[in-house]
């Protein structure tokens, strides 16, 4: 058997046949030994002479030795810890790259251009058995709502011929509000009820259905088979793998679907490590005989874990569904709407936590945000009536998910209990465009899209994908920057980012992606940091990370990825 010492010391013109010889009896050796020209540990960027350039993965899939060895290297690249999105949708992610994608399409005419050329390319869809779907729609691009029909007529989906009668349902690009065509309005009864906590969009026409009001259409759609949810899983895993992410938290996983996970975790195609916030079928409810599926899943080796659930407390800011103490700047007569009332808020989170559960709440508007941290404050005592609320939340590491808009007063309550922001930095390039015009000057200065401000908080950083694409050195990059990393530039292409003085290190931002999302996922040691002991995760890069300038990260493309010591990922 091929030992690792002798393969450092090979030279390295033999080395590639050896790394894929090395790779086909990697089932048979116990350890094996990979070298590298430098490895991060871990977000400490700072290079020393001696810092360890090799380490050893055991058989179960950690490293069991990290070293330095003069001058050798097996791979003339660079190597970081893997990678960890702190909040994404696996699921939905494997739906988006399996339906029309929307995101970026500047108007109505381009919309409906997609959908048409993915009809094509799927003949069949878009009947009883299966619709159309897609994602990535936004209104202000349209400069109206799409709709479904008008004046009794058609519109929009329904115009087109090839589209005509098909069964389409559209998300928005924050997934607040689907836009439905006219075969799916006609499943509909035709009084719609008032549902709280949702619109219906009939302005200029019918076809959009906002927040809770999604659900009146939802209970007509066909929803994914098995088979086809476990093409999302393998479809979305690959993505992840190939922009270097091994781990991810699932904001929301259905009982059922974490069931399927569950017999998925064990299989080839599970090759990204999750993280799972139970979200229970009915949105906001107790569901304690489902917060038993995962039990004896905790052991060491395995690529899924759970201990959390997630509450929503409000919708998205895009769509005015965020719930704000005063009324929007752009709209003085809404101020958003809680999609739960304080008190059921409240006692959600006092019975999860007294479940031992960690608390997950959705929270963007500075409303939903404070009624958030009331709930998690009444939490506190239900789950540890000894401590302190301060050590209550070191134990139980409650998380605010967004945490886009809070109020002064209430960073400071953030700041004294210690709760941990779950941020996108890449939705603040996203919004920039228009969430001045939202919020007004001083909300947006004093409250909005903090970073820098929460850094205290070891925040968690992620990308929300689908919502947005999944790539950490997108992310990255937007948080060094508060740049658009799909421009590169500002708000209205300015050179300077959007309030620099909220932008992070290069190095901050990377604990963001590595071992803030381990803390928050109770990993601490384990995920994001390359160490004796931890999971043998890894990113492969051309260059070192720091070598690099911040416009360098926004098209990075990594090298390889490994999860549990086994190649996931390689570029070709
Ligand atoms: C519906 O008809 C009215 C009156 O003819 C017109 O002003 C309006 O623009 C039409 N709406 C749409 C969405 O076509
Ligand atoms: C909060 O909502 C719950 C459930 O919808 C309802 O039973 C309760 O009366 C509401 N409480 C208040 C204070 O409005
Ligand atoms: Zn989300």
């Amino acid at each position: 058997m091929l030992s690792a010492r002798t393969l450092c010391f090979l030279s390295s013109s033999i080395i590639a046949a050896l790394i894929a010889f090395a790779a086909t009896f990697s089932q048979k050796s116990s350890a094996k030994t990979y070298c590298y020209k430098s490895i991060t540990l871990d977000s400490d960027l700072a290079k020393t002479d001696k810092a360890p350039n090799c380490f050893t993965v055991s058989a179960d899939g950690l490293f069991s030795r990290v070293f330095y060895r003069n001058g050798v290297y097996v791979e003339k690249s660079h190597v970081i810890p893997g990678l960890w999105d702190g909040h994404g949708h696996l699921l939905q992610y494997g739906e988006l790259l399996q339906s029309v994608n929307l995101f970026g399409v500047q108007s109505l005419n381009e919309a409906i251009e997609r959908i048409r050329s993915y009809t094509r390319q799927h003949p069949g869809l878009g009947t009883s058995k299966e619709w159309i779907r897609g994602v990535g729609w936004d209104q202000a691009a349209f400069g109206r709502y799409p709709i479904a029909i008008a004046n009794g007529t058609k519109a929009d989906l329904e115009a087109d011929s090839e589209l005509k009668g098909k069964k389409i349902m559209i998300d928005r690009i924050d997934v607040h509000c689907i836009w439905v065509s006219q075969a799916v309005l006609d499943l509909l009864p035709n009084a719609l009820p008032q549902v709280p906590g949702g619109e219906i969009i009939t302005n200029p026409g019918p076809g959009v259905f906002c927040d809770n009001a999604m659900d009146i259409v939802l209970q007509y759609w066909p929803k994914p088979n098995k088979e086809k949810k476990t093409e999302f899983v393998k479809a979305a895993m690959q993505e992840l793998n190939k922009v270097g992410l091994v781990g991810m938290h699932d904001a929301g996983v259905t009982p059922s679907d974490l069931r399927l996970y569950k017999e998925l975790a064990d299989t080839d195609i599970w090759t990204v490590r999750v993280y799972a916030m139970l979200e229970c079928e009915t949105r906001n409810t107790f569901c304690e005989e489902d917060a038993h599926i995962l039990r004896q899943e905790d052991g060491k080796g395995s690529l899924l874990k759970s201990r959390s659930v997630k509450l929503f407390a409000d919708g998205a800011l895009g769509s005015w569904g965020s719930a704000m103490i005063e009324p929007y700047a752009d709209r003085p007569s809404m101020s958003g709407s809680l999609l739960v009332n304080a008190s059921t808020l409240s006692s959600l989170a006092r019975t999860w936590a007294g479940i031992g559960y960690q608390v997950n709440i959705h929270a963007i508007g500075d409303l939903a945000n404070r009624l958030a941290i009331d709930a998690m404050g009444d939490a506190y005592d239900v789950a540890c009536p000894h401590l302190s609320a301060k050590d209550c939340q070191r134990e139980y590491r409650f998380r605010i998910e967004h945490a886009q808009i809070i109020h002064p007063d209430d960073q400071e309550r953030i700041f004294h209990l210690g709760i941990i922001p779950s941020i996108q930095p890449t939705h603040a390039t996203s919004d920039f465009p228009y969430a001045e015009d939202r919020l007004g000057k001083e909300r947006t200065q004093t409250e909005a899209y903090r970073m820098r401000s929460l850094l205290s908080l070891n925040p968690v950083l992620g990308s929300d994908f689908p919502v947005e694409p999944p790539n950490p050195f997108e992310g990255i990059f937007a948080a060094v920057t508060r740049k658009s990393p799909k421009t590169g530039m500002g708000k209205n292409g300015n050179e300077e980012g959007w309030y620099t003085e909220e932008t992070l290190s290069l190095s901050e931002a990377l604990r963001g992606f590595t071992t803030a999302p381990a803390h928050a996922a109770f990993m601490d040691g384990q995920a994001g940091i390359i160490r004796k002991g931890a999971f043998a995760d890894w990113v492969v890069l051309d260059s070192p990370l720091e070598s690099l300038d911040p416009d360098q990260l926004r098209d990075l493309q990594v090298k390889a990825t490994w999860v549990k010591g086994r190649q996931v990922y390689r570029r070709t």
